[in-house]
């Protein structure tokens, strides 16, 4: 059993870099599926997510192989279309490889991947998206069976724009003949690098980024090498940390305009951002301010996947802040691990009210999600005393190395095996 120890109370100085974006890299190892030739994935995360995906395309008979940090994926002898619920279990947003299995083998039978512990997480927009396109769909015990023979390019509305359905709406449109469009499509950065990925291999894919996606089917698709985006979490993680503890650290090989909605809520907390370049410094001291209202929702507005780590944050803010979380229905459970170091934080529903506090003090927590868990990380290197974070395997499915990170940044953090 792993524990990551924290002697917190320290500001944060140096540099860091980014690892790439988990959130970029999985859509697009699913997406080699699209093609019989190598990919070379560059600098591609080791994460427990990411494992998950290569055990998926494994299983499915392709090839995936780490060589250093470049993964190299090869569907040339794909031989299953079925994934059991032992592989959508470990990775429940691997329901988008189904739009790959489906333009290359016409035929795909995947368990519903469930619900996890941020929310039910159903799966309703990426099978009324694929009947859109005359996938037929049945749901037959648990196992959902998708018969493409007689499925054609067509208009998509998205009731919500959802990004793994429209990922796999992507990748199902990428080899139909006739253009796909998908309306009220996300527009996660995410969304732009799968783009950019696929027309690497050959796609004619224009609008990612926007509300409106077009999908120009091609009769095949070529092998490539491409390197995804930055983790604009990772980065904001790594920011919001500095927030709450003061210091000074500049964080390197990003993409700035990814990471606006994030920098310009730390500035509202007094923290002070410039950016040069792929780099962007925070530099703050004292308790941060409250924000009084902070809102999740779509890109380019506040990242869900930022909420924990600013509520962490503010829970030493020299007042209260209202968070309101819009995409999640239970995405506030690592906040009872915060109260037990001292947080005051009341929540309802989705709403949470955190009344800043002078200090919190250091206490045993029990991480039950990934970023719930990065949340109480940067609590604990905040607060005074000693931390010990129990399951830290939920915060490796996203950071590849937190505690490293910090540490090289100052911090006294050790993770420990007993
Ligand atoms: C992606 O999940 C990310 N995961 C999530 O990051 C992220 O929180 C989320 O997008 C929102 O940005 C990956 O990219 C692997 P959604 P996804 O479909 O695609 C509802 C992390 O921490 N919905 O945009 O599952 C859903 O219930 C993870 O790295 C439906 O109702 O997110 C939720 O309320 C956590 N029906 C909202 O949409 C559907 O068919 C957002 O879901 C699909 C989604």
């Amino acid at each position: 059993m792993q524990k990551i120890i924290v002697d917190g109370g320290l500001p944060l100085y140096g540099e860091i870099s980014v690892q790439t974006a988990k959130n970029a890299a999985l859509p697009i190892i699913a997406a080699c599926i699209l093609t019989d030739e190598p990919v070379v994935i560059e600098n591609c995360p080791h994460l427990n997510d990411i494992n998950a995906m290569i055990d998926i395309v494994r299983h499915l008979g392709c090839f995936a192989q780490f060589d250093g940090d470049d993964l190299t994926v090869c569907c040339k002898d794909i031989s299953l279309n079925v994934i059991n619920s032992d592989l959508t279990g470990k990775l429940r947003s691997s329901i988008f490889i189904l739009g790959s299995i489906l333009s290359r083998c016409r035929r795909a039978y995947i368990s519903h991947p469930g619900g996890c512990e941020i929310g039910l997480r159903p799966i309703d927009l990426h099978i009324a998206g694929l009947k859109s396109l005359s996938v037929k769909i049945e749901d037959d015990c648990g196992v959902i069976c998708c018969d493409g023979l007689e499925m054609h390019s067509g208009v998509i509305n998205l009731d919500f724009a959802s990004v793994g359905a429209t990922e796999n709406l992507m990748m199902a449109g990428a080899l139909l003949d006739g253009e796909t469009v998908i309306v009220n499509a996300a527009r996660e950065p995410e969304i732009v690098d799968l783009a950019a990925f696929i027309n690497a291999m050959g796609g004619k894919i224009t609008g990612a980024g926007e509300s409106i996606i077009r999908i120009v089917g091609v009769k095949k698709l070529h092998g490539c090498r491409y390197r995804p985006m930055p983790d604009r979490i990772c980065a904001g993680t790594y920011l919001a940390a500095v927030a709450a503890t003061g210091g000074n650290v500049t964080v390197k090989d990003v993409v700035p305009e990814h990471i606006l909605g994030i920098t310009e809520r730390l500035k509202k907390t007094g923290a002070r951002i410039s950016v040069r370049g792929s780099s962007v410094r925070i530099t703050a001291d004292g308790r941060p301010r409250p924000i009084h209202k902070l809102e999740t929702n779509v890109y380019p507005a506040f990242p869900t996947d930022m909420q924990p780590q600013f509520c962490a944050m503010l829970t030493r803010a020299s007042g209260s802040s209202v968070i309101i979380e819009n995409l999640f229905e239970n995405r506030f459970g690592y906040t009872n691990e915060l109260l037990r170091m001292g947080a005051a934080i009341t929540v309802k529903d989705r709403i949470a009210v955190v009344n800043g506090v002078p200090t919190l003090h250091g206490a045993a927590v029990r991480a039950c999600d990934l970023r719930g868990g990065a949340a109480l990380v940067i609590a604990a290197l905040a607060a005074e005393g000693r931390s010990v974070v129990y399951c830290p395997e939920h915060i490796d499915r996203g950071y590849e190395h937190i505690e490293t990170d910090f540490a090289l940044l100052g911090a006294k953090i050790r993770r420990v095996t007993e």
